[in-house]
């Protein structure tokens, strides 16, 4: 595979720590959903990311793995178009955690906006460890082993594939320029054919001199589209367009979900944390009684006082589930006192109770048969762990490690 198919890659985790809710489908779900359809996608299980906070309770994680491929499986993701892997399972991801490691500037990993906060903001937990510390730089190892061009993420995660490029750019940067990079370089320029060359070369110049980007576009097509030159010399030719060395680890994108906060059910955003959650594959009554008992606009105290659907959590899930009628309907009927919030919670039920069928329809096969999950599982690690070996190859290669 070529670092241009490989770019179409698209890579993305979450970590095992409890049930996944309304907000994850909402968040980042639906989005992998439709990813599948237009890319090569690998979903995998963050494990060891849960244990750089999680450390004292593994038990919490084990449970959550296999309850979180599940729920992935209720919202369709299609195992015909993407793979599904637990990143424990996959000991090259650790490998070049730590080659990374070692050429990544403290500074970098200690300005990640996520460190400070989180070491200040948890109190039950005390994050001052390594292995913390390390947390994007194991993610950049994620990222990379696998080539992916794609991240798809939440603003959240932003600062995280940021550093990947960081250390990505600085990977190739040092361990790209094997002795003699240029002149093999210009060996292979040569093996494209004279017409070829004499494009790669103009082409190249336009980049190098004016950042032309269509001409570095046209460059990568033109060496995508070489049939007679080896692996190592197509990635020197990228590395050489760019002016820099082989490029051995490509820098990912992030593809940015769009930022809709789902509503929980006190009206902040939904979050375990906050305890206002409503679980993808939640009991049915439990739905009901929770959207019952959800708190409304305080100032309507009796069915007689008018309401104001603005400062209400309940219109806020209107707002994702309903349709303009409905909204309509409930903005008059609560500011003229006409419905009761009884009644304006009934079709916001109904509405989450269908979403929720075809996720308790889809996960009934997997929850009956754990051994299914886990064959599932385990033939994504195969296909992981094939492309992570041959990348650790090529990283190990690059670093004079592989003295034999
Ligand atoms: N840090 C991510 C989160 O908390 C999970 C994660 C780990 C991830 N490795 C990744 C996401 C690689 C995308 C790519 O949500
Ligand atoms: Fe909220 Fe609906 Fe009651 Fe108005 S009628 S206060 S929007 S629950």
């Amino acid at each position: 595979m070529s670092q241009i198919e490989a770019q179409k890659r698209v890579l993305s985790g979450m970590r095992p720590t409890g049930r996944l809710h309304l907000g994850h489908y909402h968040g980042v779900l639906k989005n992998w959903v439709r990813l599948q359809h237009e890319y090569e996608c690998f979903f995998f299980v963050a494990d060891w990311h849960a244990l750089t906070t999680h450390y004292e309770d593994p038990e919490v994680i084990e449970e959550s793995v296999w309850q979180m491929v599940i729920d992935w499986l209720a919202s369709g993701v299609n195992l015909g178009s993407a793979s599904l892997f637990i990143q424990s399972r996959v000991p090259e991801h650790a490998e070049l955690h730590l080659m990374l490691s070692m050429i990544t500037p403290l500074s970098w990993v200690e300005r990640v906006p996520s460190y400070k906060d989180m070491i200040a903001k948890s109190n039950d937990r005390d994050l001052a460890t390594y292995g913390f510390l390390g947390y994007p730089v194991l993610q950049s190892s994620d990222i990379l082993i696998y080539k992916a061009g794609n991240v798809p993420v939440g603003a959240d995660q932003v600062p995280h594939v940021e550093i990947t490029r960081q250390i990505a750019r600085r990977f190739n940067h040092i361990f790209g320029r094997d002795s003699g990079f240029e002149e093999h370089a210009e060996e292979a320029i040569k093996k494209m054919g004279r017409k070829n060359a004499k494009m790669y070369r103009e082409l190249r110049r336009e980049y190098m001199e004016q950042g032309n980007q269509e001409s570095l576009e046209k460059a990568q097509a033109l060496i995508q589209d070489q049939q007679n030159i080896s692996l190592g010399d197509r990635d020197r030719l990228f590395g050489y367009l760019e002016g820099g060395g082989k490029v051995i680890l490509p820098e990912p994108q992030a593809l940015l979900t769009e930022a809709s906060v789902m509503p929980g059910l006190d009206g902040q955003k939904m979050s375990k944390s906050y305890n206002n959650t409503i679980q993808m594959r939640e009991e049915e009554d439990e739905v009901v009684r929770k959207i019952k008992t959800m708190t409304t606009d305080p100032a309507r105290v009796r069915r007689t006082d008018p309401g104001d659907p603005d400062v209400c959590p309940v219109f806020q899930l209107h707002v994702v589930y309903s349709d303009d009628e409905t909204k309509t309907w409930v903005r008059q009927g609560c500011t003229s006192a006409g419905i009761g919030c009884l009644d304006c919670k009934k079709p916001l039920i109904d509405k989450v109770l269908e979403e929720q069928q075809p996720f308790r329809e889809r996960a009934k096969q997997y929850e009956e048969n754990p051994d299914l999950v886990k064959s599932i599982v385990a033939e994504g690690c195969e296909k992981a762990r094939s492309i992570a070996r041959a990348t650790m190859e090529e990283v190990r290669s690059a670093m004079g490690l592989d003295y034999r």
